[in-house]
């Protein structure tokens, strides 16, 4: 199979390596990138046309990451009858509708498992478990940024802004970071798990979003004292009226199996109504781990393993049910009464994160 790239830069470069390490029938035959790319000159090509005009070229990696030109050229490739892989959870939430209903028309395959837990293949084995199994929920830590952050706050007594630096520096963080430490990502995150595990549409802005920027040394040690860890989580379940769904920071219970997660790992759980409770542990971000499970929808799509087409129509998003908070606000530190997602949004805090029960 020929592949074209789009974007040589952590994660492309993650793909790359992987392709070229091993035979696996797979042919990097173009690579859209502007950047110097010592020894691979041959291979680039600054105009995305010439991967569009290839016929040889079955199938278009996109791993440039944010919306435009990355949303024109998939949507182009998938018009052009290629299959696409992306990595890209800004593009895939963004576009969601318009980008499954072009790869259905085309009858291509439109794949973005390292979309959601880096080298995870949690929407993979989610859309297997769908596949004979009613979801009941899912959740849990689906961002390697703000997990590592938390992490080293708690256990070496960082400082955030080190952290997230370093972070940066490990190519764990987006671009703009600002997409982690507000939790965008998770809730784009979020929004592609749950529209996979219910079958229909949630957008990702109609997911109430709390993150951690504002996170200080006097939460860690309150939460400490509480016998907690904070960790950044994701929940949606299945309603009557939709689908319940919420990201925000939750202080766990320090013996609970989140609080276990180090560095930039992720853990992400889905409930069957047949399965029970399925939980997976890995490596949430990255260029290698990122990389391979790119490669896999790669290979998936190589050997004919084809993903029926998703519904697009668009679920209600419904309230979670009220929990207790910890809640910083003008200098004073307490714990609320049961609220709701909303009212604590509306209250407004310095910083505020659900008491797991
Ligand atoms: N910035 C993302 C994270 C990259 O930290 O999880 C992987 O999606």
């Amino acid at each position: 199979m020929n592949i074209g790239l789009l974007g040589m830069g952590t994660v492309g470069g993650g793909v790359y390596n992987a392709i070229v390490e091993r035979d696996l029938g797979l042919s990097v035959k173009r690579i859209l990138d502007c950047r110097a790319l010592p020894g691979l000159e041959k291979l680039q090509t600054a105009a995305f046309q010439t991967i569009l005009d290839d016929p040889s070229i079955d199938l278009v990696v996109e791993t440039m990451g944010g919306d435009e030109p990355a949303f024109g050229f998939v949507l182009a490739a998938l018009n052009a009858h290629k299959h696409v892989v992306t990595s890209n959870k800004l593009l895939v939430s963004a576009h969601y509708r318009e980008l499954h209903e072009a790869a259905a028309q085309n009858g291509v395959q439109f794949r973005y498992t390292a979309a959601a837990g880096g080298g995870i293949p949690w929407l993979y084995n989610l859309a297997r478990a769908k596949r004979c199994d009613d979801i009941l929920s899912i959740q849990g830590v689906i961002n390697g940024t703000t997990n590592f952050i938390l992490d080293g706050m708690y256990t070496q007594n960082g400082d955030f802004d080190e952290m997230l630096s370093e972070a940066q520096r490990l190519g764990y963080a987006e671009r703009d970071p600002s997409a982690d430490i507000d939790a965008l990502d998770t809730q784009r995150k979020c929004a592609l798990s749950a529209s996979l595990a219910f079958d229909a549409y949630v957008p990702a802005a109609s997911i109430p979003t709390a993150g951690i920027r504002h996170i200080t040394k006097e939460d860690i040690a309150y939460c400490k004292n509480l016998g907690r860890v904070c960790r950044l989580m994701f929940y949606a379940s299945r309603a009557d009226e939709g689908v319940c769904a919420q990201v925000e920071p939750v202080f766990v219970p320090g013996d609970s199996a989140a609080a276990t997660i180090r560095g930039c790992g992720n853990m992400i759980t889905l409930t069957g109504k047949h399965l029970g409770e399925l939980t997976m542990i890995g490596q949430g971000a990255g260029r290698e781990p990122t990389g391979v499970a790119v490669v896999q929808d790669i290979l998936d799509i190589a050997q004919g393993l084809i993903q029926a087409p998703f519904s697009t129509a668009e679920a209600a998003v419904c309230a979670t049910a009220p929990y207790r908070y910890y809640v910083r606000k003008d200098g004073a530190q307490y714990v609320s009464e049961p609220i709701s997602a909303a009212q604590i949004h509306k209250e407004g805090a310095d910083f505020f994160a659900r008491i797991a029960e």
